[in-house]
């Protein structure tokens, strides 16, 4: 009896040690935290509707650009933009600032929101790692 208990509690502590290992991003409450995130740090120009502003901040909502690699958006966040660019048959050529101060997680939860809002879906997140490789990408 007291043998059974040991090997229950043993299992119980491998149970929840593997279960902190698998832990999977969960994209739900990023995109939540990436509504506010995106609304202090992106909606000046893209909006609150993510349309932008035709002719000086191109839209968010429905961009092709969003179809990119995720290395490609997350780059227009660390380096900014600039020089003309056509998004969904306008075309653009005015500034976004690099917004490099943002952490790992505020970027990855922005674009889970982004592409996940107005119109956007897309089930695959981006995660803090990927945005913290192509930071040091980007340094290099
Ligand atoms: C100060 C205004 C401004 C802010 C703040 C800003 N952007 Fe931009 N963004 C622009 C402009 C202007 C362009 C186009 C630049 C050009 O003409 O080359 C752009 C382009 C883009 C593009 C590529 C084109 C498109 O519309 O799909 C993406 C993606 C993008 N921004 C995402 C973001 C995200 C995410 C944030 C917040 C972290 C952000 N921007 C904050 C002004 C801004």
């Amino acid at each position: 009896m007291k043998k059974k208990y040991q090997v229950m509690l043993v299992l119980a502590l491998f149970l929840l040690g593997a279960s902190s290992f698998v832990q999977t991003f969960n994209l739900a409450k990023s995109i939540a935290r990436g509504k506010e995130v995106y609304t202090a740090n992106c909606q000046n120009c893209h909006m609150v509707d993510g349309k932008g502003l035709t002719g000086a901040f191109p839209p968010l909502a429905k961009s092709e650009y969003l179809a990119k690699p995720a290395g490609e958006l997350i780059a227009y966040v660390l380096k900014g933009q600039t020089g003309e660019i056509k998004v969904n048959g306008t075309v653009y050529n005015a500034v976004m600032p690099a917004l490099d101060y943002l952490t790992d997680e505020q970027i990855a939860d922005i674009y889970n929101y982004v592409r996940n809002s107005w119109g956007n879906k897309s089930a695959v997140a981006i995660t803090p790692v990927m945005v913290a490789k192509k930071r040091t990408e980007l340094t290099n």
